[in-house]
């Protein structure tokens, strides 16, 4: 277990909580009749000074002790949040880490949308704050207070790149959630990429609430002590958000089949293609990292990879019925709720599809937009895994990867999968 390991040689800086201070405040914290606000910030700054792998043993205890003593009841929205935040911050401790845990993606969590266009606006203000938020943690890097974790620092050359790599997966998302005039709408469409990402990012930062800022803040709980790691956190939760926003969109796309609206559905895989386009800017921002950083600490993420994808796996499941080959492997068995939605028959865009058309006869024009629409998220999705596969040979070279699999091996072999297969190739799909 962690906290039996002993602590990485860093000196925390005098501003950094040792976690003796820590244990001090939450005591005083918890002393009945003297409701105060929890010391989040204190918790997190020493968090990230040590790593979540390294925090010790005492304030595990003490932080398990305030979980048990909260209030069981829960809201609308499912646990409080301090109680989502204890289990992120507890889940090493709990044995039960993995990539939800690791990406605190309960503490990014927001009710679902009503209207797809409600989701995009939702995935789009997220995504915003995640790279708004990066954008400041790199620049800060720069100054003489440096945020944590902040061992193995960028240049500035680094910062700089970091910064215009993080604004092209910004811009579309700007360009549709922010007010008039933030971004410059021409200017994008002429050059990509050059919006100043310094004003853009506190321009964002400035109109977040204070749940916002603590969401914010709460969500990154790297596992060590590196910079690196908090672009590496950034990065997967801005994807994470994209994937809750397609999942959301297509099973909305085969509601609209049910219901015999086909060209809604094409708008809504039309839109799900579109974002995943955006997003692959985010494998440049990410491409960024040192390998020789993400080599250290990923030897503490052991047991997190984003095998562990609920949304990712769902989003590709609700496109079409995944082969018995695929559900019965780890891509499966390391999602078990999705796996049990789709042995549970979960219905499909392109079944959806394939039953209306019997049902209906085709409409030559909604089946050609619906198809084109199909054929556009079939060929961005075969770009992301195809930037996925050449980032992970960069990365890790010939090691295993943290889900268990053999690693690069593993996502050559998933390269000819198809999220639309024609009816004869889907039994020779590979896990
Ligand atoms: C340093 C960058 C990355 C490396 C080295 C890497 C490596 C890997 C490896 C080796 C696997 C196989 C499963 C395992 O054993 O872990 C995997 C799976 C996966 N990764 Fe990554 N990955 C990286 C970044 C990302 C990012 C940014 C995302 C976006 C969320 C992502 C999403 C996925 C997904 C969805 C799978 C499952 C694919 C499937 O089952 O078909 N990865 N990755």
């Amino acid at each position: 277990m962690s906290s039996t390991e002993s602590a990485p040689a860093i000196l925390p800086s005098a501003a950094v909580p040792a976690s003796a201070d820590v244990v001090e405040e939450l005591l005083a914290w918890a002393v009945p009749g003297k409701p105060a606000e929890f010391p989040y910030s204190r918790v997190l700054g020493h968090l990230r000074s040590v790593g979540k792998h390294f925090l010790a043993t005492e304030l595990l205890d003490l932080l398990s002790e305030v979980r048990d003593r909260l209030p069981t009841s829960e809201g609308q929205d499912g646990p409080s949040f301090l109680r989502r935040f204890l289990d992120v911050v507890l889940d090493k401790h709990d044995d039960r880490y993995d990539y939800p845990s690791y990406t605190a993606l309960c503490l990014l969590h927001r009710p679902a949308a009503a209207d797809w266009r409600e989701a995009l606006r939702s995935r789009d203000e997220v995504l915003l704050f995640l790279l708004a938020d990066l954008i400041r943690f790199e620049q800060r890097a720069l100054s003489d207070t440096p945020g944590a974790p902040h061992d193995m620092p960028p240049s500035p050359e680094l910062v700089a790149k970091r910064a215009r790599l993080a604004v092209r997966a910004m811009e579309p998302a700007a360009l549709r959630a922010l007010p008039a005039g933030v971004v410059d709408a021409a200017a994008i469409a002429a050059v990509p990429g050059r919006t100043p990402g310094g004003p853009l990012a506190a321009e964002i930062l400035r109109t977040a609430t204070p749940e916002q800022a603590l969401m914010l803040t709460a969500s990154v709980q790297p596992v060590y002590v590196l910079h690196d790691e908090y672009l590496f956190l950034r990065t997967l939760q801005a994807f994470e958000t994209t994937f809750t926003f397609m999942s959301s969109a297509l099973a909305t796309a085969v509601r609209r089949l049910d219901g015999n609206r086909p060209a809604e559905a094409a708008e809504l895989v039309g839109a799900v293609a579109e974002v995943l386009k955006e997003s692959l800017p985010l494998f440049s921002l990410l491409a960024t990292m040192r390998p020789e950083a993400f080599r250290i600490f990923r030897e503490f993420t052991e047991g997190a990879s984003a095998i562990q994808s609920a949304g990712y796996k769902t989003f590709e499941s609700l496109c079409s019925t995944p082969s018995l080959a695929r559900l019965a492997s780890s891509a499966y068995t390391s999602v078990p709720r999705v796996r049990e939605r789709v042995m549970n028959g979960q219905a499909t865009v392109q079944g959806t599809w394939h039953a209306l058309i019997a049902a209906h006869g085709p409409d030559a024009a909604d089946d050609a937009a619906l198809r084109a629409a199909a054929d556009r998220l079939e060929s961005v999705h075969q770009r992301w895994k195809q930037t996925h596969y050449r980032l992970a040979v960069r990365m890790i070279g010939e090691r295993s990867g943290t889900g268990y699999t053999q690693g690069v091996p593993y996502l050559a072999a998933v390269l000819d999968n198809r999220l639309f297969p024609a009816p004869d190739r889907h039994g020779a799909l590979v896990g």
